[in-house]
């Protein structure tokens, strides 16, 4: 594996696509000793180079997806491009702004709050046909919701919506809950992993939580890219 000498090279280009689902890639970062938050926030294990990956990413995806525990700590706004991504995007036939899609079940959301409300494209929210009608309503007239059945929202199906609506590419930005969910049901094509150059110790979770996988996943080394002290890695799942 010959190292990426710059981030778009590293990120590459947006991906296809299955008939019946997007492509799912995944980002996360963690510590070297595997923790993916700080305090119960994950932006201090972020630097600028993270940053910039972080943001390539979001440039190439059809649609930016996260649990809602997620957006809630993380404190999730609209997606607002960098420069020049809104004409990349446009130049390659993609909506030239990607929205964020959120999975909760108990949609206890801030609907006055900027994800909402300064969303150029609206927010997308998957949440269990059997939410109160109250809070589905609340959630109407802010959002584009998907509420297709009660109960847990099945991220398959979710996905299967999201590919119906066009979209073809999707990032997960986690966070270990969801991502555990899409791995149990081998909904996940790729991974970007940013190894933080720090040691937090403490219980934060790991980057997937679900039930052990038995045997365990194998993945393939598909981009490496080290800045200063970070190593940026892409993994390919072996199926
Ligand atoms: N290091 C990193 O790269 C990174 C990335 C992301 C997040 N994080 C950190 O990870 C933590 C959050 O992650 P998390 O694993 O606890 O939670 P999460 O995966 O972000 O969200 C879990 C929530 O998503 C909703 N949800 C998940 N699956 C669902 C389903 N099938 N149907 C309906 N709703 C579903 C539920 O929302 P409701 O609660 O609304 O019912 C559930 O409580 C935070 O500390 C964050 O800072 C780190």
């Amino acid at each position: 594996m010959i190292p990426a000498t710059s981030i778009a090279e590293f990120v590459g280009a947006p991906r296809d696509g299955h008939q019946d689902r997007p492509w799912v890639m995944l980002n996360m970062v963690a510590s070297v000793d595997g923790a993916t938050s700080i305090g119960g926030e994950s932006r201090e294990l972020s630097g600028p180079h993270d940053r910039d990956v972080f943001h390539a990413l979001r440039g190439i995806a059809d649609v930016i997806l996260a649990g809602a525990h997620t957006v809630r700590a993380d404190r999730y706004g609209p997606m607002r491009p960098r420069d020049g991504v809104r004409e990349a995007r446009r130049a390659r036939g993609q909506h030239p702004v990607a929205p964020i899609a959120v999975i909760s079940r108990s949609l206890a959301f801030d609907w006055s709050s900027a994800l909402f409300l300064e969303a150029e494209v609206p927010t997308i929210l998957g949440a269990p046909a059997d939410c109160p009608a109250d809070i589905l309503d609340a959630a109407r007239r802010v959002a584009r919701v998907i509420a297709d059945r009660p109960g847990d929202v099945d991220v398959a199906q979710f996905l299967g919506r999201l590919r119906q609506m066009g979209h073809r590419g999707v990032l997960c930005e986690g966070g270990p809950r969801l991502i555990g969910e899409l791995m149990a049901a081998d909904l996940v094509d790729e991974i970007y992993l940013t190894i933080s150059p720090l040691l937090v110790s403490g219980v934060s979770d790991r980057a997937l939580v679900g039930p052990e996988f038995e045997p365990p996943r194998g993945l393939r080394l598909a981009g490496l890219l080290p800045i200063d002290d970070v190593v940026f890695l892409r993994y390919e799942l072996v199926r």
